[in-house]
């Protein structure tokens, strides 16, 4: 027997990967696969980038965990650096370990700092793991279905007298937490207007923007964060997954009102994996990174390709839907009946070589690769995917 607990709920689709290395997975039997998926959307760097391994070794000589008590410069020139991405330079920040836990904190921020428990979020939001913004409860929030929005001819810039909007509470709402667009996995992009309008309505009656860019941060949809695709101003930003580019780190930034209402009413937060060495090294590595190799210009600029080049695949087979995408977060959604089945043109991508995320509820192929990934590699796998879907086996 395994003696891994079997409980992620998803399929293993490969066990013999012993390397990593840029796009690329190496397997014991010497199999180069181009990693569509970047791990679980977090090594945006590429794998075993060369500027982190040389940073992570010569951090782990140094230290690599102390506690909460022993603080190193490094954290908070790590902060600075992360504070220095966002709209509030001079707010505060914390270093976790993973995305649940920044955006659960940020939110029960928001709700400590609007004096108010109810929170606002979006229908097909993947926020968490676990807490209130795992279980999501409606005792606690009220979710935003926007579907009907999508359709909605003035969804660019919504009507303030909408009736979907009147029926909100907003009043008793004190956090509006808002992930730009990842849903899970399944690439949903909620349109502008009503996230805009959701935001101010919250903000004019006193509450908080959390934005959960665990998975939309750092390049992803070709800006550096997803929030800007909607020109907004958030009060507290959650990090993860990209920050520490596969190393568990995870970030809280905050607008320093918020963190000075914080440290002044003596709020407590205290976990082993705070403000660790190793973490602030590799984040802020991280963030130089990105910046030195402008990869965040080069995901949207790639992005474009790719999705192009999905768009005239699709033009050419009956299996295919939809495509969309923003940056290098795409989908491609088959029929429900399409034939070929979408798991047999999974497995024959990866078969050919090409790792891609699959989400079987609803048909659909997903691409996150690291941002480092070809065009080269990008139409290989356009190319297998052409020819998958026009039947080969
Ligand atoms: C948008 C978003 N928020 C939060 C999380 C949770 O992050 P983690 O799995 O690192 O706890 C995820 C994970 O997929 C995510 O996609």
């Amino acid at each position: 027997m395994r003696p891994i607990l079997d409980c992620t709920g998803y399929e293993l689709w490969r066990d013999d990967v012993v390397h990593a290395e840029g796009v690329y997975l190496i397997t014991a039997g010497g199999d180069r696969i181009v990693d569509f998926e970047s791990g679980v959307w977090c090594a945006g760097l590429g794998h075993a980038h060369p500027r982190l391994q040389t940073v992570m070794h010569a951090q782990l000589d140094r230290a690599l965990h102390l506690g909460y008590r022993v603080e190193t410069a490094l954290a908070a020139e790590a902060a600075t650096a992360v504070l220095g991405t966002l709209p509030f330079p001079d707010g505060k920040c914390v270093f976790l370990a993973s995305g649940s836990e920044a955006v659960e904190l940020a939110t029960q921020i928001g709700r400590r700092t609007s004096r108010r428990t109810f929170l606002l979020g979006l229908t097909g939001a993947y926020l968490s793991a676990y807490g209130t913004t795992g279980t999501m409860s409606s005792n606690e929030w009220i979710l935003f279905d926007w579907a009907a929005c999508a359709e909605c001819p003035k969804n660019a810039d919504c009507d303030p007298g909408c009736p979907r909007l009147a029926e909100i509470p907003f009043e008793r709402i004190g956090t509006f937490v808002f992930e730009p667009g990842n849903s899970g996995g399944f690439v949903k992009l909620p349109p502008r207007g009503p996230v805009r309008a959701l935001a101010a309505r919250v903000a004019d009656a006193g509450g908080v923007l959390v934005v959960d860019e665990v998975t939309t941060g750092l390049g992803r949809t070709g800006a550096w964060y997803g929030f800007q695709h909607y020109d907004l101003r958030p009060d507290l930003v959650a990090l993860g997954k990209g920050l520490g580019n596969g190393y568990p780190v995870s970030a809280v930034a905050m607008r320093r009102s918020i963190g000075a209402d914080l440290e002044a009413s003596g709020f407590h937060y205290a976990q082993s994996h705070q403000n660790d060495p190793l973490g602030s090294a590799v984040a802020m590595e991280v963030l130089a990174v990105l910046r030195d190799e402008k990869l965040v210009e080069r995901s949207a600029r790639v992005g474009k390709v790719f999705l192009r080049e999905l768009i005239t695949i699709a033009s050419r087979h009956a299996a295919v839907r939809e495509v969309r995408g923003r940056g290098l977060m795409l989908a491609m959604e088959l029929h429900p009946d399409s034939r070929p089945a979408l798991h047999d043109v999974h497995r024959a991508l990866l078969e050919r070589g090409f790792l891609v995320g699959c989400k079987p509820a609803a048909n659909l192929l997903r691409f996150y690769p690291p941002l480092v990934i070809g065009e080269d590699e990008i139409r290989g796998l356009v190319a297998a995917l052409d020819l998958v879907l026009g039947g080969a086996a």
